[in-house]
């Protein structure tokens, strides 16, 4: 069972602390590992910044023990802060200082922090692991392929020739948005190369995805350093109904709607008729953009998330004109419960890394919207390596993708010739994720490797 009774945890060996990057897409998949570890025997305990731990007010009555650091913003977050680079000084400054306090308050305890497990998106964590001897491992919340062509930026000075001599079908436009926007966010760019300041130095790098799904990626990683493959990080519930190993809904930093009418809803519907959109906890679409997929979307039945802060982006009158029957606007869904849905013919996505994964592990056939960072190369990867999906084509001066091609791109994966193809290859992931999970697949094995390693310190 999931649950360990009390006299299990007295004996459990090891101690992970994990520290995510404090946004939905990193906080989801690392805590959502400790919660593997867990089930495995270590002891484990997630960081979350004093201002998120405010605002989600975590339950803290599950198996995974929570403790504060801080980013310099207690009171405000990010929003607060003059700028993004600011932030991540801030967040180092004031990150090391405070998970050396976590630290030291468990020296004398039982059960002793023995590893760090750290976004990878923070290098310097590293540091505050050997300043006490513990074991440091950071946790790459993208795919193999897209930190592999980070790497290879990072020991060219930022630079990156194409063609990649080991992935030569990446264009310009499939490669990360930092590299064909010339100059968007300096900082998140600078950030994402500062992986790999000394990941080399790292016990192990574990990274969200599953081998199967990144055969070459891996390998070419794999050559420069220790990596392994720990995804997905789905909680099993999802994935074996028969199998309740999991009962806590996640850590939300969304106003969540109401989960149980949304799956009611879901259920009331036929199967493979409701078209999923969503594009994650961040991107923010344009006005004409956000007109442009509305208009296209109203020729299905569909279940679209809109958050709170884009809800004003919506064409006038679009939410009292929907019929309720057909169609569903929600600020936030319960994700895994929607792909797991019979309901689902689609998932409209921006290819945040944890949704392609997440679709992939449902078997879901993706429709891919990509808006920055790594989402286009994620979308090239659905459409043209996993076959899983189709890309949006978008207009070359706007970037804008016309109702017409939403449209056109919804019905290819829903009901047109290609779609059997594509059902079909979206499966093959999906039992191919489930048997990585599954004991004696690759993830399963690399996790057990991972769990002894921290035993044995
Ligand atoms: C960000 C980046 O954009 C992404 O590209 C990167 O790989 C990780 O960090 P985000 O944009 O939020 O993440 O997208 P994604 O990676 O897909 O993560 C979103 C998470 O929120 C998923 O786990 C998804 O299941 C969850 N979610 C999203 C909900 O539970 N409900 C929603 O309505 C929307």
């Amino acid at each position: 069972a999931f649950k360990r009774s009390e006299r299990d945890m007295e004996k459990m060996r090891g101690h992970v602390l994990a520290v995510p990057y404090p946004t939905q897409g990193h906080i989801t998949p690392i805590r959502q590992f400790c919660k593997r570890l867990h089930s495995k025997g270590l002891k484990t305990t997630l960081t979350l910044t004093t201002f998120v731990f405010n605002s989600i007010k975590p339950d803290q009555s599950g198996p995974i023990s929570i403790a504060t650091i801080s980013d310099g913003y207690d009171q405000g977050g990010f929003e607060s802060a003059g700028s993004i680079h600011d932030y991540l000084q801030n967040l180092k400054t004031f990150g090391s200082k405070t998970i050396a306090d976590i630290i030291r308050k468990h020296q004398s305890s039982d059960n002793p922090i023995t590893c760090i497990v750290y976004d990878a998106f923070m290098p310097w964590a590293l540091d505050v692991a050997r300043e006490f001897g513990l074991a440091a491992a950071p946790f790459f919340t993208q795919s193999c392929a897209v930190n592999y062509v980070y790497y290879l930026s990072y020991i060219n000075h930022g630079n990156l020739n194409l063609p990649i001599e080991d992935l030569p079908f990446l264009e310009l436009h499939d490669l990360p948005s930092f590299f064909s926007v010339s100059g968007s966010y300096p900082a998140y760019f600078e950030m994402v190369l500062q992986q790999f300041i000394n990941f080399e130095k790292a016990d192990y790098v574990l990274v969200n995805t599953f081998q199967e799904l990144e055969l070459h990626e891996k390998e070419l990683l794999s050559k420069v350093c220790p990596v392994l493959t720990i995804g997905p990080t789905l909680p099993s519930m999802y994935l074996d109904q028969r199998i309740k190993l999991d009962t806590e809904y996640d850590l939300n930093l969304f106003d969540s709607e109401d989960a149980t009418f949304c799956t009611n809803w879901l259920d009331s519907r036929p199967q493979g008729s409701v078209v999923y959109v969503a594009f994650g906890s961040m991107a923010q679409l344009s006005s004409v953009q956000m007109e442009e997929l509305a208009s296209a979307v109203r020729n299905f039945s569909f279940l679209w998330v809109v958050r709170s802060s884009e809800e004003a982006k919506l064409p006038l009158g679009f939410l009292e004109t929907l019929y309720k029957e057909k169609s569903l606007v929600l600020k936030w869904s319960p994700q895994l419960q929607v792909l797991s849905n019979k309901a689902i013919g689609c998932f409209l996505t921006h290819c945040g890394w944890n949704s392609t994964m997440e679709a992939l592990t449902f078997g879901v056939p993706m429709v891919a919207m990509p808006q920055w960072t790594d989402q286009p190369m994620n979308a090239k990867y659905i459409q043209d390596v996993w076959k899983a999906g189709v890309c949006v084509k978008t207009e070359k001066e706007s970037g804008i993708a016309k109702r017409e091609e939403i449209e056109f791109s919804i019905k290819e994966v829903m009901e047109g010739e290609k779609s059997k193809e594509i059902k079909k290859n979206a499966e093959k992931w999906r039992d191919l994720a489930v048997k990585s999970l599954s004991e004696g697949g690759s993830t399963d094995i690399n996790i057990d490797a991972f769990v002894s390693k921290v035993q044995t310190i």
